[in-house]
């Protein structure tokens, strides 16, 4: 018998909507989550920094680095992982997918590369 995989994606945005160098918060399901264009590729983190309680998405990005605006630590949006002090965990990170031009998110959390 096969079984069917159940897919967790969730319609974000319009991906025209985000262009390459730019950086979004989305509320999915109650949760806060990242969305970047770094040239022309997405990624989806959560929104909120690991050290404390910050919007990442107000803070700046440059390549695929998003610098947190309270204390500014750096993380990588590819594998979720913090550059310097005084972050120190890693944020989570979600497949990102587009189909018929809407970016889709799935939440459950992937394995950090
Ligand atoms: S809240 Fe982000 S580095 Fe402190």
């Amino acid at each position: 018998m096969i079984e069917r995989m159940k897919s967790n994606f969730i319609a974000a945005l319009e991906a025209s909507e985000l262009t390459p160098g730019k950086m979004i918060c989305v509320d999915l399901k109650g949760q806060r989550v990242l969305v970047a264009n770094v040239d022309g590729v997405f990624y989806a983190t959560d929104d909120t920094c690991t050290h404390e309680d910050a919007s990442l998405s107000s803070g700046s990005l440059k390549g695929e680095l998003v610098k947190c605006p309270l204390h500014g630590s750096r993380f990588s949006l590819r594998t979720g992982e913090p550059m310097e002090d005084p972050a120190e965990e890693p944020l989570r990170c979600y497949a990102v997918k587009v189909e018929n031009g809407t970016l889709q998110i799935e939440l459950e959390p992937r394995k950090h590369r």
